[in-house]
């Protein structure tokens, strides 16, 4: 399925753009948080360059859990308020973050990871989790990844009804 899809060449703009189709093909008719994740992380993991780690964690009983993921295993729990994932779900904001050397309250899942974004997944008021991606190099995500991937949870969070 997901080497039929071919990735253009250009600016990111346009591999998001791209990216968001396939994920809408993805999970057209799977009404399934689980599979839809599962499938829309290894889309980002095997589609973008330099990915790391590529995964959801839900919030359950006020912890983040580790959900559907590619990449190496992870921590499994995450507080709220602490690391990347948890500051980001707090503030209910997306979190870039260039260096995760001086990120205070950076959590190592992967000592290979040198940068790191996460996306708050909320439907509704609700927060359900987070999206989370690393990278094995510095300075990996921008502005362009904080909307192309903003764009993916939120096709993610469409997909199903409860
Ligand atoms: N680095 C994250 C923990 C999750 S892993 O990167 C998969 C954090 O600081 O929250």
């Amino acid at each position: 399925m997901l080497e039929t899809f071919v990735m253009p060449a250009g600016p990111k703009s346009v591999v998001y753009a791209t990216l968001a189709r396939h994920a809408e093909a993805l999970v057209e008719g799977v009404n399934d948080k689980i599979a839809n994740a599962a499938n829309l992380s290894a889309m980002l993991y095997h589609m973008l360059p330099d990915i790391s780690w590529s995964g959801f964690y839900f919030l359950k009983h006020k912890r983040l859990i580790v959900g559907p993921f590619q990449g190496k295993p992870a921590c499994v729990t995450v507080a709220v308020g602490q690391g990347v994932c948890g500051q980001a779900a707090t503030m209910r904001k997306s979190l870039i973050v260039g260096d995760v050397a001086s990120f205070p309250g950076h959590i190592y899942c992967d000592p290979a990871a040198r940068s790191e974004i996460v996306i708050p997944l909320v439907k509704g008021d609700k927060l359900l989790g987070v999206l989370d991606l690393d990278a094995p190099v510095t300075e990996r995500f921008d502005e362009d990844d904080r909307r192309g991937l903003e764009q993916i949870a939120a096709i993610w969070l469409r997909s199903f009804k409860r």
